[in-house]
């Protein structure tokens, strides 16, 4: 059957609600879920007589938490239910559970996106209290960016229902929870041992002072999260199939909605084409929609490259290209993870190698703030900076949660994995994007040595990187003119002058200073181009932005580090901007509340808090002297 005779086919399901249980292992979580499964009727009778009469034999009441061993029994010989993945049902919908055999197992699912909940319980034990593991098991949500959290007050019958002691807990975790931006729907008394189970689908008798849901009444009003379908396009790319002589492209969509006709783009490559046909699994006809949730295959209408791992997006809503990028992190590996660490990365089907630039935070969950420490144990959670060498496609996990998190691999395990934020760094897509086409370009016939020749000196750019206030300008004027003197064919390019004519349409938005940085890369290697020298004095603050104006100038790039610490520039703070910045008055101020990513291996560096401007002039000119003047 044609796309065209079957109109507006659309591949799509109705996914049950997706939730997930966490708390610490004595909490009571197995015997909740045993007889959640029991109470709403999805235990087949046969089962549980079963654990009736074991539980007898051993003398014991009725052992819920069996229950769920005899399911991962079943699961470990292959038969019926998968523990992971546990059903049931209300009157309004169908739920899933997910769930892993361990503690460990489960929070590398939470993190792996293998659970990918709706909604979450916590679980609190009545008589412990609401401890540090509930504390990080609620962090971890956070992290995870869950879309709603409720709380589970378990074994109530242990503390006799006193109502006191439950009101302190729920005291305590609303409070916890705000601060993560969490609101509780509710927080539930429950006991789930007794021979009547309470609050779970029946209201307990014995905790008449609570006046909220059950728990099944609590379910039912928890809201889908906003539809994947809803939020802009992602499909990892798994895999291309050749059939025939068509190329299929395969792979899941994860967010939003494909349609024949649709242009594609693919990152981060960044090529286009077409979907000429939607294909479907197992199916008769040809969909021209797809939709969130769905594995696809689709054919293109030009043949071009792309590989597993590469996300196909609309042109206009497209992932984040960037080399660097701010994870929040949950650790669990044994070896601490620290600066300087070369891990392997994935992100939904595409892997990077990524070094840990710092580990700028390892979280205290206690009080949710920092330990001061730069190294992460296991067990800890921590916000790190991550850098690749070539463009990743990614999104930050506040706007697009499956491309927005990761994990990390280390010897073939998993160690980590967290979400993704941008803080403080530019998306480079408009950076990498070429939009001209039928382009010729024409060729000099004036020779570089030619010009060379007639200037006694290379064309060249000296690039000086370095904080406000360290002294790039100052230095770079006074070169200017000694150089001058000498004969030099010598210009500066500074950016407070730059920022007045070629670029004053831009701000200090990490994506401004990276355009700002890429049109005076470029224009610097013009300069260089004509034979001239060019002292390029920005604060140039990432190094992939001076990567960029490197390759711009070819070997004519000579990158030159103005050092001074943030201590020095800010007593210095020439233009009182750094008091400004202190204050609020200046945002995203670099050193203070922008970063600056100091050069690894600059061809010089001028260091000014120990040398004088005179000392750090001569250094610049006897740089030049040596290196760009022809001898
Ligand atoms: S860059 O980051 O894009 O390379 P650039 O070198 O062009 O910056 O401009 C830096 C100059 O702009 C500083 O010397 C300072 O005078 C001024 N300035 C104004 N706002 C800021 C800010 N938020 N951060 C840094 N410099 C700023």
């Amino acid at each position: 059957m044609s796309a065209a005779s079957k109109p507006h086919v659309t591949l799509s399901g109705q996914n049950p609600f997706q939730l997930v249980i966490v708390g610490h292992v004595d909490h009571g979580k197995s015997t909740f879920v045993g007889r959640l499964l029991y109470e709403t009727g999805a235990l087949p009778e046969s089962k549980v007589q079963q654990i009736r009469a074991v539980s007898e034999r051993r003398g014991q009441r009725m052992e819920w938490a069996f229950l769920l061993d005899a399911f991962q029994a079943e699961r470990d010989q292959g038969i019926t239910i998968d523990v992971s993945r546990i059903p049931f049902k209300t009157d309004r919908r169908q739920y899933v559970i997910i769930d892993a055999p361990g503690h460990k197992e489960f929070l590398k699912n939470m993190v792996t996106g293998a659970a990918d909940a709706e909604g979450a319980f916590l679980m609190i034990d009545a008589k412990e209290g609401l401890q540090e593991q509930s504390r990080r098991h609620a962090y971890l949500l956070s992290l995870m960016g869950t879309h709603q959290v409720s709380v589970l007050v378990t074994k109530m019958d242990l503390i006799n229902y006193d109502h006191a002691k439950f009101q302190k807990i729920e005291t305590d975790i609303r409070a916890y929870l705000r601060e993560l931006g969490f609101s509780p729907r509710a927080v539930v008394p429950i006991a789930a041992q007794g021979d009547e189970a309470d609050n779970i689908v029946h209201r307990s008798t014995n905790m008449l002072w609570y006046t909220g849901p059950t728990v099944v009444e609590l379910l039912d009003i928890l809201e889908p999260r906003p539809q994947n379908e809803q939020l802009p396009l992602r499909m990892p790319v798994q895999d291309v199939y050749r059939l025939d002589e068509r190329r299929i492209v395969a792979g899941q969509i994860e967010t939003g909605r494909l349609a024949v006709g649709d242009t594609l783009i693919f990152s981060p490559s960044g090529k286009t084409a077409k979907i000429n046909s939607i294909e479907g699994w197992n199916i008769s006809y040809k969909p021209n929609e797809a939709s969130a949730g769905q594995p696809v295959g689709f054919t293109l209408d030009q043949q071009i490259f792309v590989e597993r791992g590469e996300i196909a997006s609309h042109a206009i809503d497209p992932p984040i290209l960037t080399n660097v990028f701010r994870g929040s992190i949950f650790w669990f590996n044994d070896k601490p993870l620290r600066a300087g660490d070369v891990l392997k990365m994935k992100l939904t089907t595409a892997e990077h190698m990524v070094t840990v630039q710092s580990v700028d935070e390892v979280i205290d969950t206690e009080n949710l703030g920092g330990t001061g420490r730069n190294e992460v144990q296991r067990s800890e959670v921590a916000k790190v900076t991550l850098r690749a060498r070539g463009l990743m496609a990614l999104d930050e996990a506040s706007r697009a949660p499956l491309t927005g998190r990761f994990v990390l691999v280390d010897n073939f395990r998993i160690v980590g994995g967290g979400t993704i934020s941008m803080d403080g760094y530019p998306d480079q897509r408009d950076l990498v994007t070429k939009r001209g086409t039928n382009l010729t370009a024409s060729v000099t016939q004036v020779d570089r040595d030619a010009r060379w020749k007639r200037n006694g000196h290379k064309g060249a750019v000296l690039w000086m990187t370095g904080l406000s206030g360290a002294g790039k300008s100052t230095i770079a004027r006074e070169a200017e003119k000694v150089l001058f003197l000498k004969g030099f064919n010598v210009y500066v390019l500074d950016g407070d002058n730059v920022r007045g004519g070629l670029n004053a349409n831009l701000g200090f938005s990490p994506e401004d200073r990276a355009e700002n940085i890429r049109r005076v890369g470029e224009v610097a290697a013009l300069f260089a181009d004509a034979g001239i020298i060019c002292l390029a004095s920005f604060i140039s603050p990432y190094a992939s932005d001076r990567e960029r104006a490197r390759t711009a100038a070819g070997d004519a790039f000579h990158e030159v580090y103005v050092r001074a610490d943030l201590e020095v520039c800010e007593e210095r703070d020439p233009k009182g901007l750094y008091k400004k910045a202190r204050t609020g008055e200046i945002p995203d101020f670099t050193g203070i509340s922008a970063p600056y990513e100091a050069p690894d291996a600059p061809q010089l560096e001028i260091n000014t808090a120990a040398l004088s401007i005179d000392e750090g002039v001569a250094a610049l000119v006897a740089y030049v002297e040596q290196q760009i003047r022809l001898t």
